[in-house]
């Protein structure tokens, strides 16, 4: 068993274990009075100067024990101090009695001794003091000898817990190639036991796993690398094992582990490079312009952004300039494709140089010239079976509408461009000569004319021409011959239409009695030029005279002024017109021209019909007989 403490009216006897490695402070209210009961191996000091004064002056009220220890998590029930009044006599007239937090459930007194015992184990962790009351009551009176007192009973820590890492899953990334000591991350443990008793809660990290690319900073858990140039391209991910234990890292301690998981992020430290110095592509002659001839991969170690790049040809070659180089955004290869036609019979093998560049640099890892590299690129050019090609990629011909059958026009040729140069068959597309006008020779693709030309049915005869190679695949092409037909002068140019001229009575001499214009089918080239005159042409007719306006146009005017229906109804004036072509045709019309009693404004409303009817005062019968007449002689003169 422990000491025995006399504290004025209360004592408190406590046990040895209780008392071991402990501190139990007294407190009297009122009165400062502090009492420190310190025991290392079983020895006692005490300090209770003030405390000696109040043992003579006793106060009736106030006691109040501030703290009994106990070790957590002992399972046996035990004795942890004692109670005891100064009026004890040990007759056991005292019932000391407990009450608060606890009392009768896990601690109890002994209602004689005042000894006060543990009922169970207990967990600091879950409750670490508990505040009770003591009180001490006369048998006999019934009476406290002392006043109530509160004390508290303190739970003390031992080693039971295990520290725990906070925010697992720890991930981190860091560039690679960054320098020793770059901060990965900071692990971060707690530990349930009391932090400010002895070790218990003292955490010390260390590495488990990871060495020698990471350390860790012992009472931070800060992680950094440890090692100078940690390649992505070597390794990209690494697991960082750290432990941390309690009791400042001790063997007895309790530890625990977690794991980070670090990944290298790119930074360029790889340039492209080609796997091979020499790529060779076949490609046909028939290739489209935009054709994909091949591809070419320059390798990069690094990802992302600092893996792209851009590809170029050399561009000081005439050849180059028939193939362009684009990049695949997707899969960074080099993608060349046909610019421009390509030919076998002119150009079979092209050969050029291929670059391959970084689109991002940075110099911190590389040089400038370690950004690129360069290879050879030879595209063979592959012979195709090509169809012939007509020399020119359209024919015009000009013909004569009068051109004989046989006239030559002129000659196509096509000419089969591959190596074999196969002979070539002409032959006219059908359609495109219904009317069977135009012959061809078949073997030199002489064309002639087979019939008579008209150019006022056809002018042009646009004719297709196939061209076939009589061998192999008999590829064939073809083309077109627009053929124009030239004007001759073949057709006689006529009164623009039949023409009823009148004249009023009373007409003067110099007056204008009709306009005449003429028409004529031909095209002549510098445009048509009509002259209109009398026939004949000696006679002076004293009536009327025709006179030619030199714009294509005539006009018939009165030569007197005494024309009357009763004098004559009607004249025959013969008009001849003459066209400008070598030879001139011309044609010949009678006009008749009839006599007209006019309305005031000069308007005859018959044409002159109805005036010769009334001047010969004939019947209807009689009128309709003349006109059925007139009409015949009429068509007869035109
Ligand atoms: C084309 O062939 C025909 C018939 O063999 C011949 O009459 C003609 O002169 C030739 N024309 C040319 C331009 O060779
Ligand atoms: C033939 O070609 C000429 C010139 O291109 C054109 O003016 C004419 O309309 C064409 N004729 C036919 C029937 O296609
Ligand atoms: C001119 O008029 C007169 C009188 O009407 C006629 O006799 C003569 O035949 C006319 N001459 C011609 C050429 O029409």
């Amino acid at each position: 068993m422990g000491s025995v403490e006399e504290m004025h009216g209360w004592t408190v006897k406590m046990s040895m274990q209780s008392v071991l490695a402990m501190v139990m402070v007294f407190s009297i209210i009122p009165g400062a009075v502090l009492s420190d009961i310190k025991s290392t191996q079983g020895v006692q000091t005490q300090q209770s100067a003030q405390g000696s004064t109040h043992r003579h002056h006793r106060l009736k009220r106030g006691w109040i024990w501030k703290e009994l220890l106990v070790p957590e998590e002992d399972p046996t029930p035990r004795v942890i101090g004692q109670l005891k009044s100064d009026s004890d006599r040990g007759d056991f007239t005292i019932r000391y009695i407990l009450s608060g937090e606890g009392a009768g459930d896990v601690f109890e007194i002994d209602e004689y001794s005042g000894e006060i015992r543990t009922l169970k184990k207990l967990d600091r962790e879950e409750k670490a003091f508990y505040t009770l009351q003591a009180q001490a009551i006369n048998r006999i009176s019934n009476e406290p000898e002392e006043p109530q007192s509160e004390f508290i009973i303190k739970v003390q820590d031992i080693n039971d817990n295990i520290p725990q890492f906070l925010n697992e899953p720890y991930v981190s990334s860091i560039p690679e190639m960054c320098p020793t000591g770059t901060t990965v991350a900071q692990v971060t443990a707690t530990d349930a036991d009391d932090p400010m008793f002895g070790n218990n809660a003292k955490l010390i990290y260390s590495i488990l796993q990871g060495e020698p690319y990471f350390s860790v900073e012992p009472k931070t858990g800060i992680i950094v690398t440890s090692w100078p140039k940690m390649d992505r391209e070597v390794r990209e991910q690494y697991l960082v094992v750290v432990e941390v234990k309690d009791m400042l890292g001790l063997s007895s301690g309790y530890s625990s582990s977690t794991t980070v998981t670090v990944s290298l992020t790119d930074v360029n430290d790889n340039g492209p490079t080609f796997q091979h110095n020499l790529y060779t592509f076949v490609v046909r002659e028939n290739a489209a312009v935009g054709t994909t001839v091949g591809r070419i991969m320059a390798e990069d170690g690094d990802v992302g952004i600092n893996a792209r790049m851009t590809y170029s040809l050399e561009d000081d070659l005439e050849e180059s300039s028939t193939f362009i180089i684009k990049t695949d955004p997707v899969t960074q290869e080099g993608v060349i494709l046909l610019a421009k036609p390509l030919d076998y019979e002119t150009k079979r093998r092209f050969v050029m140089a291929a670059e391959a560049v970084n689109d991002h640099i940075d110099t911190h890892f590389l040089s400038l010239e370690e950004f690129r590299d360069r290879t050879l690129l030879k595209i063979f050019v592959e012979d195709v079976d090509e169809p012939p090609v007509f020399l020119s990629p359209v024919y015009e011909w000009k013909v004569p509408e009068n051109a004989a059958v046989g006239t030559v026009l002129g000659c196509v040729t096509a000419r089969d461009t591959d190596i074999v140069n196969n002979p070539i068959r002409y032959t006219i597309d059908k359609k495109s000569d219904t009317t069977k006008a135009f012959k061809i020779d078949p073997n030199n693709g002489t064309m002639t004319v087979a019939k008579a030309l008209d150019r006022e049915t056809t002018n042009w005869h646009n004719v297709t021409i196939e061209a076939k190679e009589t061998a192999q695949n008999h590829l064939s092409s073809s083309v077109v011959v627009f053929i124009k037909v030239l004007d001759i002068n073949d057709n006689v140019p006529r009164l623009a239409r039949d023409y009823q001229p009148y004249i009023c009575e009373g007409t003067q001499a110099g007056e204008i009695i009709q306009l005449l214009s003429a028409v004529d089918p031909d095209d002549p080239v510098e445009g048509h030029h009509f002259y209109f005159s009398m026939v004949p042409e000696k006679h002076i007719n004293p009536n009327f005279t025709i006179r030619d306006n030199q714009d294509n146009t005539a006009s018939i005017i009165a030569r007197r002024s005494t024309f009357t229906r009763k004098d004559r109804t009607q004249y025959l004036l013969p008009v001849m017109v003459t066209d400008s072509g070598s030879p001139a045709l011309s044609s010949t019309s009678t006009l008749t021209i009839s006599v007209c009693k006019c309305q005031p404004a000069g308007h005859c409303p018959t044409g002159g019909v109805e005036a010769l009817a009334l001047s010969m005062g004939v019947s209807l019968q009689t009128l309709l007989g003349i006109l059925v007449c007139l009409v015949t002689f009429t068509d007869l003169l035109s």
